[in-house]
């Protein structure tokens, strides 16, 4: 099978990126002709990014799960659709056909409906990187349910946050979670959520680690029971979905205020993933994908479910962590699967480089054929890392920049087919307009510049909106420039016309990969009964890109600093979860503040990556002598 849209030469790239800006229409309308739709579409785009409002494919009915499994059903019935790898090498591995995950699916569809689950529905799914997972996401969406994945790291607090910011009324959940050597309990984090939230009236409970859980009477059922209940009835229908229907919500963090939930919808993003998924990694028939991320942010989403599936790709899934048994892991499962696309972020190719090259060494890496990058800039070294010692030279590297409101890849090479740079992005996909602009929101034109990057023209795969805020959609990212989207990103073009996403501009941090407002975490310190005030910023770490570096101002002085740091760490994590405990705690007597009492991070930041001449200009603080100290004491 291949894929009509698949771009497979240079020339065909300039082609197709001058159609889409061109005539977008006809050029979107021409690749989505190529899915599954019950009805065709009224109109293909209806925009205007000042409400905003955007819409792709209006009228049309689909369901996105009739293209990810159906559709290739009727095709390649016996082929792999899931292959998973558990967390511990020892156990067996599973692999799920496209028949059998169909079956699935429809099956659990089922259970849903059993346990109340209607269309618009949200349904909150908090669980570990099994096949189930992927089941319950594509379950969801088979009946029109809307699925809001959360991160399993994520906190009781946060879990609970976003369940009631959505107002879901399912979890699905399993009892733990098996994560290298630590077992996490899963379920027990849900019922400390579920105390704060009376929206859920069910909680289905896979079974993976046989940990002790307490299940409550009426709310709370196993998942294998469930599935019995329905082992005979037929396989549940796909719902009808108009193409502008929510498929899911996805939460992340911006600058302010709490994470938000991104709305994306069903068949604008179905065409995205699917045709970045096919261009930039030049996907083939029958080719293993090995997609690292966990399907609690957007890259497992869009590229271990929908993009792959909807392609009738193989996706790998796998459960466990880089370093665990040993960090040799992601090598001995490419080996083991030969696995043809190996797409992982910069904070893992860093934390594996520092094993050196002996977990490597013996390993039969040579089925691999395409490299990718994502979540945050990746440094030279590391980029020429991983093409000297994983690709061998021989494998092209997609250094794939997007976002979770973006749905899948804006700005990428096409692996082999257009020309990769170590640290650039390089070329915008077709249907993709960016603009670099300057600080007073001129466009910035010409190579050889820098500015803050904005897109000017809808993508299929864009957000539609902030759950239940469409206001915070428009300020957080229509508003800072007219008529365009702002990414939050900093970004240079050179002189060949590549571009290169420098990182955040606002005060968004990107841990490992992960992303966390500076906002969030200084909220969370502060819960702290010792804590009077705190900023936050991040700085430069060698292995997870940015640290988390808090200034706290205690309310007494504490002899024992070492536990006061552990303390605030553990109610950092209590309050958000691991993924944002601070690196460096650095207590302070005062902050420096303007005279309208706004923290000067800008020189907080410097402080923190080690500069102390050239802080700027200090003057205006309402205590020039704050800084001084602050100096001395860095950590
Ligand atoms: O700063 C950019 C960085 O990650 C941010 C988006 O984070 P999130 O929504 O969590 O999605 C991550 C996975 C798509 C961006 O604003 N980022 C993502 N990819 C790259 C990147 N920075 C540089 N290069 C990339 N390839």
């Amino acid at each position: 099978m291949s894929y009509p849209y698949q771009i497979r030469s240079f020339e065909e790239y300039q082609v197709a990126y001058k159609k889409s800006v061109e005539n977008p229409e006809s050029f979107w309308e021409e690749i989505a002709s190529n899915f599954k739709w019950h009805k065709k579409w009224d109109a293909v785009l209806n925009w205007n990014f000042n409400e905003p409002k955007v819409e792709w494919f209006k009228g049309g009915q689909l369901n996105i799960t009739e293209n990810c499994l159906d559709r290739w059903v009727e095709i390649q019935p016996n082929a792999p659709a899931i292959i998973w790898e558990a967390n511990n090498p020892d156990e067996k591995d599973r692999t799920l056909t496209y028949k059998e995950l169909h079956q699935q699916v429809g099956q659990f569809a089922n259970v849903l409906k059993n346990n109340g689950a209607r269309k618009g529905d949200r349904i909150c799914i908090y669980m570990p990187m099994v096949p189930e997972l992927a089941i319950a996401v594509l379950a969801c969406a088979r009946i029109g349910a809307i699925h809001s994945v959360v991160f399993g790291g994520f906190s009781a607090q946060s879990v609970s946050d976003r369940i009631q910011d959505a107002q879901c009324n399912i979890v699905i959940t399993a009892d733990g979670a098996f994560r290298g050597n630590k077992t996490i309990p899963l379920k027990s984090v849900i019922d400390e959520a579920l105390i704060t939230c009376p929206s859920i009236q069910k909680v289905i409970v896979l079974s993976r680690t046989g940990i002790a859980v307490s299940m409550m009477n009426e709310r709370d059922t196993w998942w294998e029971d469930e599935m019995k209940k329905v082992a005979d009835a037929p396989l549940c229908p796909a719902e009808i979905m108009d193409a502008e229907d929510m498929l899911f919500i996805l939460y992340t963090s911006g600058s302010t205020g709490k994470p938000k939930g991104v709305v994306h919808t069903c068949g604008g993003y179905m065409v995205w993933t699917n045709y970045t998924f096919v261009n930039v990694f030049q996907y083939q028939s029958g080719q293993v994908h090995f997609c690292t991320a966990d399907i609690g942010w957007v890259t497992g989403h869009s590229y271990i479910i929908y993009g792959p599936l909807s392609a009738g790709a193989t996706t790998l899934m796998f459960e466990g962590i880089p370093t665990w048994p040993n960090a040799g892991r992601f090598w001995d499962i490419i080996e083991k699967h030969k696995v043809e696309i190996l797409y992982t972020a910069p904070t893992a190719i860093r934390s594996l480089m520092a094993f050196g090259k002996d977990p490597i060494e013996g390993k039969d890496l040579s089925t691999l054929k395409v490299l990718g990058t994502v979540g945050e800039p990746i440094n030279e070294e590391a980029w020429h890392w991983y093409d000297d010692n994983i690709g061998k030279n021989n494998s092209p590297i997609v250094d794939t920049w997007w976002q979770t409101e973006t749905g899948g890849v804006l700005i990428s090479n096409l692996a082999g087919v257009t020309k990769a740079k170590p640290s650039f992005a390089t070329l915008p996909l077709p249907g993709v307009q960016p603009v670099l602009v300057d600080e007073n929101g001129n466009e910035v034109s010409g190579n050889n510049v820098s500015g803050n990057l904005c897109i000017k023209f809808p993508w299929p795969g864009m957000l539609r909106s902030t759950y239940g805020d469409h206001e915070r959609c428009r300020t957080t990212y229509f508003s800072t420039y007219k008529n365009l989207y702002f990414t939050g990103d900093g970004c240079l073009r050179d002189s060949d016309g590549d571009y290169r996403i420098t990182g955040r501009v606002d005060d968004v941090l990107n841990v490992s990969g992960h992303r966390i407002g500076t906002a969030e975490v200084e909220n969370a310190i502060n819960m702290h009964s010792g804590v009077v005030e705190s900023a936050v910023v991040g700085y430069h770490h060698d292995i997870k890109g940015q640290g988390i570096y808090a200034y706290v101002i205690l309310n007494s002085m504490h002899t024992d600093e070492a536990h006061m740091r552990q303390d605030i760490s553990q109610t950092v994590a209590k309050v958000i979860g691991a993924i944002a405990k601070p690196d460096k705690i650095q207590f302070v007597s005062g902050l420096p503040k303007t005279r309208s009492g706004k923290i000067m991070r800008r020189i907080l930041r410097k402080i923190a990556e080690g500069e102390t001449s050239n802080l700027g200009d200090t003057t205006t603080l309402l205590d020039p002598l704050i800084v001084e100290e602050i100096k001395n004491n860095k950590l």
